[in-house]
């Protein structure tokens, strides 16, 4: 069922102008997408050119091809030393299909969903899609991304909302949720009795110069809260945006109905795809160490060109601990991030993202995509520094 509340989205809205001026033949550095600048691993692309040959190209069953599930299972339980079950992993159509037959699964008519914003662009048209008069309720972090728990407790209670929806590391601030929030935010769920949805495309992509630092993962109370669901998948890091392929994690009562559901959808996602995809355990952890010292080195340079050019006052941000974006405040008079997306892709022909597009109380902030070879990357920010110095 169409919901016309989509056509009030202004994301697709803002991304129709970057394709056009790409489309019109404008050399455009986009610092817009989230989008991995590097190729998949050799092994995966040699394993499908090989598969090719051998045509194996028949349907697989709705969970997904046992061996990509259990090289998801023996990643996830070596990184972070966990135990469950292979039947609760299924392969979903990319992390957004994982997130549909979730919300899907869960969601009836009129039911309440809490996003905590800033939030991933998709979310809330997710959830309109998902069932009929179904009402997001935002929950604003602060301005520094945290969390007032009070208050969320006092929102929680009101309203009582089916599930709770959070990307960890969050689109687009970069910032993942610590053990105490997690286990907070668990304990609130529990309390009024809903699931709590989290995303972690962006898990293995750290920006953290400690390279003891650990990535806090929801999965680590899968068996002790069952309404957890886990949403994870291959766009972000094996640069497989394409291929669609994501995975679920969940309760036995989700899974079940999303089977049913993608098996009435789309039946299966490419088998031949999946195989290849499960090669990804050849090439990880060391593969994805070297693409995280690309981003890494992205993050210090745009931080080191705003202190060069003393504008620390007007572009503040808290350094993001994961993914490919960073998220700053723009400090100027009557700021509106979606003018001034608009007018550096007219003007300078850099394509940052509106942080309007995150949630209508991010007005006075952009999303600036890491991904992108050092030279091109430093190119699109000086130009962004020189327009802010430009600026009346
Ligand atoms: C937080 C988040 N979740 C999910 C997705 C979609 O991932 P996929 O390409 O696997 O559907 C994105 C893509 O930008 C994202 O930022």
């Amino acid at each position: 069922m169409y919901d016309s509340r989509l056509d009030n989205i202004t994301s697709l809205e803002f991304s129709a102008v970057a394709r056009k001026a790409r489309n019109d033949g404008q050399n455009l550095i986009s610092l817009g997408l989230g989008e991995p600048h590097w190729d998949p691993p050799i092994e995966i692309t040699n394993h499908l050119s090989q598969i090719i040959k051998d045509s194996s190209f028949g349907y697989s069953s709705p969970y997904g091809e046992t061996s990509l599930r259990e090289s998801i299972l023996s990643d996830l339980n070596n990184k972070y030393q966990l135990k469950f079950n292979l039947s609760n992993v299924m392969i979903t159509n990319g992390a957004k299909g994982a997130l549909t037959l979730a919300l899907s699964s869960i969601l009836e008519a009129g039911d309440n969903v809490l996003v905590v914003e800033p939030c991933y662009v998709s979310y809330i048209p997710q959830i309109f899609l998902a069932a009929p008069n179904t009402s997001p309720i935002s929950f604003k972090l602060d301005s520094n991304f945290d969390f007032d728990f009070v208050q969320l407790k006092k929102v929680l209670l009101d309203k009582k909302p089916k599930c709770i929806l959070i990307s960890s590391p969050c689109n687009p601030t970069g910032i993942s949720l610590s053990a105490d929030e997690l286990s907070n935010l668990v304990s609130l769920a529990r309390l009024v009795d809903c699931y709590l949805i989290v995303d972690e495309i962006y898990s293995d992509l750290s920006l953290e110069s400690n390279v003891n630092s650990r990535f806090t993962t929801s999965l680590s109370l899968f068996n002790t809260y069952n309404k957890l669901i886990y949403i994870n998948g291959f766009s972000k890091t094996f640069a497989m945006t394409s291929w669609r392929i994501g995975f679920l994690i969940a309760n036995n009562f989700v899974i079940n109905r999303s089977l049913k559901l993608l098996q009435h959808q789309i039946t299966c996602i490419p088998s031949f795809l999946q195989k290849s995809a499960s090669k990804f355990l050849h090439v990880h952890p060391s593969w994805v160490h070297d693409k995280c010292l690309s981003l890494r080195k992205n993050l210090n340079l745009f931080s080191q060109v705003i202190e060069d050019h003393s504008l620390c006052d007007i572009i503040s941000f808290r350094r993001p601990s994961h993914g490919m974006f960073v998220f700053p405040h723009v400090d100027l008079p009557n700021f509106d991030s979606d003018k001034f997306s608009s007018n550096l892709l007219k003007s300078k022909s850099v394509a940052v993202a509106p942080g309007k597009i995150f949630g209508s109380s991010w007005n006075n902030y952009i999303r600036i995509s890491l991904a992108s070879p050092c030279d091109v990357f430093s190119e699109g920010i000086h130009k962004l520094i020189y327009f802010i110095k430009e600026s009346p």
